[in-house]
């Protein structure tokens, strides 16, 4: 197999607390090629973000390391781009200047001209053409997120990283900015590390479902591989057996495997995935 562009070896992290360090990843180890989508999924406070802020450089690993195409993550950088659950554009500047100002970011001497073709094609990208002059504040939470999207690809990043990136869009919405990712992903062949709590999204977007154990002391549990043929269509999906197995076999890690015993230990998440569980498989 040819070398991964992200190599994660046994990756710790452990957080000072008043009571003494707190393990939250132990011996995470994973390999990403160039092209990949990756799901990152498991329970709340499992270690998800962590794992991908390490990864973004936002904290330092307590133990083992982060290669991304064959340098040591030492801090953010160029090379990894972010995406947040809550979209943080500019909200003084247009859509069309946030995304502006990631392309001046690659823009290394180009004319005014090439920013300019650029920016409009990244909004054409996400369909945002018709709102460029638009403030934050005047577009949907939705478009918000697209924009959030095209900035973050604007930096022509190696790794694309996303934390439940349509985590709290309604579920339509949520259904058309997966759709779209998938167009863009097509096209432009991005490396995707996405954080996601919703089965059915990791299932329809990626090539593999990292399932994360509880922690303290994380790490991955299994990797399920996604061999569905792309394009993916969500309604064709519905009735195909291949996916309908990859579904069960994330629910049965999250829910046979890793499920909480005490109720204390749920909170509003993991209540959420469970009840989109239930109704899923009534
Ligand atoms: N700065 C910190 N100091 C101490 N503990 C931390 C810190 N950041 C995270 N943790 C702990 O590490 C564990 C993993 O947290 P993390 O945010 O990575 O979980 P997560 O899987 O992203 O959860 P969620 O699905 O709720 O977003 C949790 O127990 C959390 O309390
Ligand atoms: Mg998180």
């Amino acid at each position: 197999m040819s070398k991964p562009l992200l190599d994660l070896t046994q990756l710790g992290m452990s957080f000072p607390t008043p009571n003494g360090d707190f393990v939250a990843l132990k011996n995470v180890n994973l390999r990403i090629q160039e092209g990949e989508f990756i799901s990152l999924i498991g329970h709340s406070g499992c270690g998800k973000s962590t794992v991908l802020n390490l990864v973004a450089g936002l904290h330092l690993p307590t133990s083992g390391g982060v290669i991304v195409d064959g340098r040591e993550v030492a801090g953010p950088g160029p090379d990894r781009a972010v995406v947040f659950q809550n979209h943080s554009l500019l909200p003084w500047l247009t859509v069309y200047q946030n995304v502006e100002l990631a392309v001046k970011q690659v823009a290394k001497g180009q004319h005014k001209a090439w920013i300019r073709e650029q920016v409009n094609h990244y909004l054409e990208l996400i369909q945002m053409s018709h709102a460029a002059d638009k403030k934050p504040d005047e577009i949907s939470g939705g478009m918000k997120q697209r924009v959030g999207i095209a900035r973050a690809l604007a930096l022509q990043p190696k790794v694309l990283l996303m934390d439940e990136p349509f985590g709290a869009l309604d579920a339509l919405t949520r259904a058309r900015l997966q759709d779209s990712l998938m167009e863009i992903q097509a096209e432009l062949n991005n490396t995707v590390i996405m954080i996601t709590h919703d089965v059915d999204e990791a299932v329809l977007l990626s090539d593999k479902i990292v399932m994360m154990t509880n922690g303290p002391a994380a790490t991955v549990g299994e990797v399920l591989d996604i061999n569905l043929p792309r394009p993916r269509n969500r309604v064709a999906l519905a009735d195909n057996p291949e996916y309908q197995k990859c579904r069960q076999a994330v629910l049965r890690f999250l829910y046979e495997k890793q499920s909480h015993t005490e109720p204390s230990t749920k909170d509003k998440k993991e209540t959420q995935i469970a009840s989109i569980a239930t109704a899923k498989t009534a």
